[in-house]
């Protein structure tokens, strides 16, 4: 597998540059660019995507399911009208799938947008909810939540299924090398891959609180009525029927799964409120002369403390 990423910091880089190592360990190369150079993404393509290829490759790419934006039916199907987005984000994915029709249209590129369902899980995104929720808890920090706001969380693993599953059945592109026009009609799809089964997200919120075996700081606050939606809900039956797209991960063994990778990737030394009270009596007994030879931890200083009892 080729990647491409610019590493830019709209979260903390050295996330992206570790799981850029991970996928380098498995023979999987990603590649320091923008996507916007376009004389690069041309040497790339004929690099990779074999420029004499006849037909063209497919492409699957990721849209998401805010192009829903204020649908109120439910569960959402690909099929609903998506004309009222709820953010500028929104706008750019329903932008992306009108563009989609177009290439498709014109140039016979396959085509397969994928709506995913806020996705969770192991090497995610610090700047989602369950990301930000896990570390504010853990360093004590109060949570913002929004009452009664449900997402359709959908794991990682299942994710990734359903993506691959959308690659391995995507029709051929019809059109000719070069960019030329298309020699008939070509695929062109949009599959949403949730959960298909929303929780509050106060539910989210009890769940890792018992895995941290840890209470939030709690602000429940109304929803801003500008720029989120109330819910989602995925009708995956679509994906289900062209390529056996299920999911398998509840959101608890998720989210046990997310702390405990959590906890390993920031290097946590997770201690029990029991021994943080010994810690107590050892750091008092160094103060008053009376040094205790048996402290534990000799890497302290490398680690951070954190004084919670997983449930995991
Ligand atoms: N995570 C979700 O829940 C979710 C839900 C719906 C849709 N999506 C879509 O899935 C895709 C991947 O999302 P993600 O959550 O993994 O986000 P992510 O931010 O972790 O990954 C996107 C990557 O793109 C890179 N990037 C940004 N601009 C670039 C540019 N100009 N050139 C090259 N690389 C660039 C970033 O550095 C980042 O590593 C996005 O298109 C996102 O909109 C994600």
């Amino acid at each position: 597998m080729l990647g491409l990423d610019n590493f830019n910091s709209y979260y903390d880089p050295s996330l992206k540059r570790a799981r850029q190592q991970l996928l380098y360990k498995n023979g999987d190369v990603i590649v320091e660019a923008d996507i916007n150079d376009s004389q690069l993404l041309i040497k790339f393509f004929q690099l990779v995507a074999a420029k004499d290829a006849d037909p063209q490759p497919a492409i699957v790419w990721a849209s998401s399911s805010s192009v829903d934006g204020l649908n109120k039916a439910s569960p959402f199907s690909e099929s609903h009208r998506t004309d009222q987005p709820a953010s500028l984000y929104a706008t750019t994915k329903k932008a992306s799938e009108e563009i989609a029709h177009v290439y498709n249209h014109i140039y016979g590129l396959s085509l397969t947008g994928l709506r995913f369902f806020t996705v969770y899980g192991l090497w995610g995104r610090p700047d989602m909810a369950y990301f930000s929720f896990v570390h504010d808890i853990i360093e004590g920090k109060p949570i913002n939540i929004f009452s009664n706001a449900k997402r359709d969380l959908t794991y990682i693993d299942d994710v990734v299924k359903g993506c691959i599953g959308a690659l391995d059945t995507a029709k051929p592109s019809t059109g000719l090398p070069g960019g030329s026009k298309k020699t008939g009609p070509a695929e062109l799809q949009v599959y949403n891959l949730g959960n298909t089964s929303p929780v509050l997200v106060t539910k989210m919120v009890s769940i890792i609180e018992s895995l941290l075996g840890k209470k939030a700081k709690k602000n429940v606050v109304e929803m801003p009525s500008n720029g989120d939606v109330p819910f989602t809900h995925a009708n995956v039956s679509l994906a289900m029927r062209d390529f056996g797209y299920y999911t398998s991960t509840d959101l608890g063994t998720g989210l046990k799964q997310f702390v405990k990778w959590y906890v390993d990737y920031y290097k946590l030394e997770v201690i029990s409120k029991k021994e943080k009270a010994q810690e107590k009596v050892h750091r008092h007994e160094r103060q008053s002369g009376r040094e205790h030879h048996t402290i534990y931890r000799a890497n302290f200083a490398m680690h951070r403390i954190v004084t919670v009892k997983l449930h995991l």
